[in-house]
């Protein structure tokens, strides 16, 4: 059994001060959750809600991370300063890079293989466009994204690889894939897994959904078989949007 995954993406959203109140609310609102939860503030408030969460059933990660280890990168984060700061796990291509930043498989691929190596946990974002959907690509897409972004990953290191399946057309849109929609896109996902790797691997990577998840759709996403969690944007930052989220067993 793969134990579900949910985790709060909050985007560029609160101060520090802002982030830290909220992650203590969550800190208490999220302590009977019996899944495996993470947040991801922004890197500005990730050394005060460190503290706030040390402890806890919850996680911290970061929204980004660069690809390479220190130097001359202007306005990039390093490995070791998230490690510094007691980050466990990091979004990386979400499609909100991809697009408005232009990040490539190939470097979202270099970043995935320095946080692996670094012993960070990658939650690795994989999603088609609403163009892309309509065309008919979604395999294409999805093949070539995870082909690329997992290249020289091996069996052993996958196994602190999340993936998250955001279609870029349901994130923060309102607009749903439908759970049978998603859960194909997962199963197709796990079908690559399987061929790359092996069976075993395909059994064992956690596959979360993201886009517009919701208190009142995360039930029947979860029972799908092959969604394991959820990566959540606007329904992170409010409080009992997301602990309903989180308790979604309950
Ligand atoms: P929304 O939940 O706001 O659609 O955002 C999803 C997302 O991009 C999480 O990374």
């Amino acid at each position: 059994m793969r134990e579900y995954y949910i985790a709060g993406n909050w985007k560029m959203n609160k101060t520090a001060a802002e982030s830290r109140e909220f992650a203590e609310q969550l800190a208490d609102a999220l302590e009977e959750a019996s899944v495996k939860l993470m947040i991801a503030p922004p890197f500005t408030a990730l050394e005060s809600v460190s503290s706030i969460v040390q402890g806890t059933n919850i996680i911290l990660g970061a929204q980004n991370m660069c690809h390479e280890t220190s130097g001359a990168f202007t306005g990039e984060v390093s490995a070791d300063m998230l490690l510094d700061l007691d980050v466990t796990a990091v979004i990386l291509g979400h499609s909100e890079r991809r697009t408005i930043y232009g990040e490539t498989d190939e470097l979202i691929n270099q970043k995935v293989r320095l946080a692996l190596t670094k012993g960070l946990e990658p939650v690795f974002c994989i999603g088609e466009t609403l163009d892309e959907r309509e065309a008919g690509r979604v395999e294409d897409v999805v093949r070539t994204q995870v082909t690329k972004g997992l290249a020289g990953v091996s069996e052993d290191q996958l196994k602190q690889v999340t993936i998250a399946y955001e279609p870029v057309w349901a994130i923060g849109t309102g607009k749903t894939a439908t759970p049978d929609d998603a859960n194909a896109v997962h199963a197709f996902v796990r079908s690559l897994i399987r061929e790359l790797y092996s069976d075993a691997a395909a059994q064992a990577v956690q596959i979360q959904y993201g886009g517009s998840v919701k208190p009142d759709n995360v039930r029947e996403l979860m029972a799908q078989e092959d969604i394991d969690g959820a990566l959540v944007g606007g329904a992170s930052l409010k409080l009992e949007d997301f602990k309903k989220i989180a308790l979604f067993k309950k």
